[in-house]
């Protein structure tokens, strides 16, 4: 029997990201739940250097989508959160903030895929940010259509472009 523990090692483990999704709107109380993870992310200082801004509308999408080269998931999926890193922030508290939010999705049922904004300024105009403010980042969340996830996925595989680096590769031991 799987404890919780082996539950969330699990999760942790197996979280991959989904650019497929279905129509399917996110239930509201859904979506709150996986930003007030997000929310409880851990932050240096406790500073807490980040809004989190919720894109759901088609116009809203088309216009962040523009901010990035490789936005196709925030065109395909019903919301994107943008994580706004305030003056106050830093980009590994950002980091963290995005994993417990797919983790949370993942959790709820509800795919992710983080997605790069490229042009820094356009993101910001999109967002109207104030000034020290700055959006590099967006998670986009969605009802994964598993049936076009995994033929996406076969097909990386075939490429050689999918998993992970061997251990030997990646982590060590010791220092000098
Ligand atoms: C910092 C960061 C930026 C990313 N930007 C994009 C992006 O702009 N567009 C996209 O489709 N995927 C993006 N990804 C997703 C990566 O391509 C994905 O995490 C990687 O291919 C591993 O996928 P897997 O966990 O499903 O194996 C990004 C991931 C990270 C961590």
């Amino acid at each position: 029997m799987l404890t919780p523990s082996d539950e969330v090692y699990r999760a942790v483990r197996s979280l991959r990201v989904v650019r497929a999704f279905t129509d399917e709107p996110i239930d509201k109380a859904v979506l709150e739940q996986i930003l007030d993870a997000g929310r409880w992310t851990g932050s240096s200082k406790n500073v807490q250097g980040w809004i989190l801004v919720v894109v759901d509308d088609p116009e809203g999408r088309d216009r962040v989508a523009l901010a990035g080269q490789f936005t196709q998931p925030v065109l395909d999926s019903p919301a994107t959160v943008c994580l706004v890193k305030t003056d106050q922030g830093n980009d590994f508290d950002i980091g963290r903030l995005a994993q417990n939010l797919m983790l949370a999705a993942a959790a709820r049922g509800i795919g992710s895929c983080p997605v790069t904004l490229h042009d820094g300024a356009r993101a910001r105009t999109v967002l109207d940010l104030p000034d020290g403010h700055e959006c590099r980042y967006a998670v986009a969340l969605g009802h994964p259509d598993r049936a076009a996830e995994e033929a996406a996925r076969e097909e990386r595989r075939a490429r050689g472009v999918a998993g992970r680096k061997a251990p030997a590769e990646v982590i060590r031991r010791g220092s000098v």
